[in-house]
């Protein structure tokens, strides 16, 4: 955690206080740190630098605009999932030659705007879809791109919730099927088969379902280049894990390396879609304690900012690691740090070991720059929070926080 450290008890971000920011732009506060997105970029983009390759950035993780034109700056491509995101995308000045577009429910309005901006690659899930594709295409008098996800059926050993390429989960097609949609795709007027992808799960902290995965991808391309099927481009998908805790997930050094060895002499253009491992431990979620209560049987630190911001403890029993904003040095008890909302499921940390911080003083939720923001929503009429890009010793509002206005504003 490079970027956020502490300089005299007190934590910064890059040159500058987390204490001021929140008093200039109040809490709940994202913050991110614009070096550290440009080194974990850098560290993913280059462990690939032996292999024709691109990296596409998994705009669910974090999306905000100003994040997305920094990383589209440093040569990043986009992985996107929707409209939304493909329209985030174009907006902050992605090539549209370096989006790939994943998912099992594309609309065909959708699939007819990512046509139009003239996107590398779709993700196809089904062939169901790939029908929907060959239509719109043809529509328009054009030639999609596609490749297949296929699910490898690996155990990637993360949450349940995560996991993605396991046959009981509903993404990609199935080895078996993959061949005849392949046929299919190479008889249709309108696509054409250029890729073979996969995304087996999120927050991976080893190497081997990966290569699990992609020794059965590789097995597959036979087989397709022995029924004159060329394919030019292999995604790989997302899914490197992070330092929450104690994990200790391979860095992207040994990720790149690991997958570049089984994949050097191959005539194919390499796509992977880290979101996880370039966002999440380049923000940080300040809050500030609203009151202190403990009963019988435990202690609380009521704090402004609730599952509504950062739902992934709720969701997923996550941790984040908790910190002082300036540090008092009290004796530590175990606490429950929880928000206002109304559910005894909205907490950010239960029982956690944390000093004894006093009402009106500020606390900092670690790695939460990726599926923090995005997830947020605005339960029991919240406002969604402030987003700040601190570049050394510059700071910009990334987005404002909301107002109750901004809430209702849809609502007639
Ligand atoms: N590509 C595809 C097709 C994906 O579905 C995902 C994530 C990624 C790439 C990026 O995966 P990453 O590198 O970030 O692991 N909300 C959950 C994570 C959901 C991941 C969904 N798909 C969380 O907060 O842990």
């Amino acid at each position: 955690m490079h970027h956020f450290q502490y300089r005299n008890g007190a934590l910064f971000a890059e040159e500058i206080g987390i204490s001021g920011l929140a008093k200039t732009y109040g809490t709940p506060l994202y913050i991110y740190s614009a070096a550290t997105f440009r080194r974990h970029f850098k560290a993913f983009d280059s462990a690939f630098d032996g292999l024709d390759h691109l990296t596409c950035f998994s705009v669910k993780a974090n999306s905000n605009l100003s994040v997305l034109k920094m990383l589209a700056k440093e040569g990043a491509g986009m992985d996107i999932v929707s409209g939304g995101e493909l329209y985030r995308a174009l907006k902050a000045g992605v090539d549209p030659r370096k989006i790939v577009y994943s998912g099992v429910g594309k609309r065909a309005s959708e699939i007819r705007e990512a046509l139009a901006a003239g996107i590398l690659m779709f993700n196809v899930e089904s062939v169901a879809e790939l029908a929907r594709i060959n239509e719109v295409a043809g529509n328009k008098g054009v030639t999609a791109q596609v490749s297949f996800r296929i699910n490898p059926d690996v155990d990637p050993k993360t949450h349940p919730y995560i996991s993605t390429g396991m046959a009981k989960n509903k993404f990609g097609l199935d080895i078996e099927s993959s061949l005849a949609a392949y046929k299919m795709a190479a008889e249709l007027e309108n696509v054409d088969p250029v890729g073979m992808d996969c995304h087996i799960g999120s927050q991976l902290t080893t190497l081997e379902p990966f290569l699990e995965a992609l020794d059965k991808l590789l097995e597959f391309y036979e087989k397709l280049k022995g029924l004159g099927i060329g394919i030019k481009y292999l995604d790989l998908g997302g899914g490197l894990g992070i330092p929450y805790d104690e994990e200790e997930p391979p860095h992207p050094s040994e990720f790149g390396a690991a997958l570049s060895a089984r994949l050097k002499d191959m005539p194919l253009t390499v796509i992977l879609e880290p979101g996880r491992v370039i966002a999440g431990n380049a923000g940080i979620l300040v809050t500030e304690v609203i009151y202190t209560k403990s009963n019988p049987a435990k202690n609380f630190l009521i704090v402004d900012a609730a599952m509504n911001d950062l739902i992934r403890p709720s969701l997923y029993d996550s941790f984040h690691r908790i910190g002082e904003v300036e540090e008092h040095h009290r004796p530590a008890r175990a606490f429950d740090v929880v928000g206002p909302i109304c559910e005894s499921g909205d907490f950010l940390a239960r029982d956690r070991e944390l000093p004894a911080v006093e009402q009106g003083e500020r606390l900092a939720v670690f790695s939460a720059g990726a599926y923090g923001f995005t997830m947020s929503s605005n339960y029991n009429t919240r406002p969604r929070a402030c987003e700040l890009i601190v570049d050394g010793d510059k700071v910009i509002v990334a987005r404002k926080r909301e107002t109750y206005e901004d809430i209702v504003a849809n609502e007639l």
